[in-house]
């Protein structure tokens, strides 16, 4: 494997060795000194054509640490805004000795388009509603984190389905690792092909939650909706949003996460996301170290 394009194309030994070289980096960024000099040779671009807090932050992050040469790279701000194309913004950052490029762009499928047009090595941080795989690698070894393992658990994405990249990188990542995945929202948020992934498919969130081990709660991606997907915010809190009520009408505990950012009081109540139930900031904290990981397994790969 060349690329990071997306969980589809790992196997389950791929993320294994990922998580175990996470646990390795891990370590190495709870010391005082937090770098390491593996990729002193190697110069990243991280191209950004959509916005991104977490994401961006974290790669640059994770570069830094392992000492990476990096430049960065925002849509907004570039000549892109002049009309030049995805192939040409990128050769021509390529021709400054760029060996690997971490790239966000809001079209499903950019990712692997580019990789079969440069040598370069490329990471997708999130293409559309297509794949987020980072995001998917980091949720999984934060549950592993906190229950010891994936396999055999049973976890619940719950939300915009439809619209969502994390929610098909999970699926993936989940069901390879041997989780149990179901997805739960309203119908309108579930496509249609959703069963074909072999997922179980619930509307009544109080079930799912009574099912899971784990609930990942989604964002509402309104800036993807063509149209109102849901008759309104308000009912869509009161019917999908986890908060404090409905976790007391649960026999159990469960493990609350979500990928950030957050809309709180629509998916998730202030009191849930940060209460000792939610992990949603060791997600972000281990979201450096899996990073690092997947920079420096596919590091080891370029020949200079
Ligand atoms: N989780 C995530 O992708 O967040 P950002 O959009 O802020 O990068």
């Amino acid at each position: 494997v060349n690329h990071l394009l997306g969980i589809k194309y790992l196997t389950s030994d791929d993320i294994d060795l990922i998580f175990e070289t996470a646990d390795q980096f891990k370590e190495v960024i709870n010391r005082p000194i937090k770098k390491v000099p593996s990729l002193r040779d190697i110069t990243v671009a991280n191209l950004f054509f959509e916005n991104s807090t977490r994401t961006k932050l974290s790669f640059e992050l994770a570069e830094k640490r392992l000492s990476a040469d990096i430049i960065n790279f925002s849509a907004a701000q570039s000549s892109v805004k002049k009309g030049e194309t995805l192939i040409d913004t990128v050769n021509n950052i390529l021709s400054m000795k760029v060996d690997m490029v971490v790239m966000r762009h809001p079209n499903p499928g950019a990712c692997v388009f580019l990789s079969k047009h440069i040598s370069a090595t490329i990471i997708n941080a999130g293409d559309g509603a297509h794949e987020h795989p980072t995001q998917a690698l980091l949720d999984s070894y934060s549950i592993k984190e906190k229950l010891g393992t994936v396999n055999g658990k049973k976890v619940v994405i719950v939300g915009d389905i439809l619209h969502s990249r994390v929610a098909l990188s999970n699926i993936y990542a989940l069901q390879k690792q041997g989780a149990e995945v179901m997805v739960c929202g309203p119908k309108t948020l579930l496509p249609k092909y959703i069963s074909s992934l072999g997922v179980q498919v619930e509307t009544n969130l109080l079930k799912a939650l009574n099912w899971c081990d784990v609930a990942n709660m989604l964002r509402v991606q309104n800036e993807r909706m063509e149209v109102n997907y849901f008759p309104s915010t308000r009912e869509y809190a009161q019917q999908y949003g986890v908060s404090r009520e409905i976790l007391n009408k649960l026999d159990k505990e469960i493990v609350i996460m979500h990928p950030g950012p957050i809309n709180r009081g629509v998916e998730i109540t202030s009191d849930v996301a940060d209460s000792q139930h939610s992990i949603i900031l060791n997600q972000v904290e281990n979201g450096v170290a899996v990073r690092m990981a997947v920079i420096y397994l596919l590091a080891s790969k370029i020949k200079h």
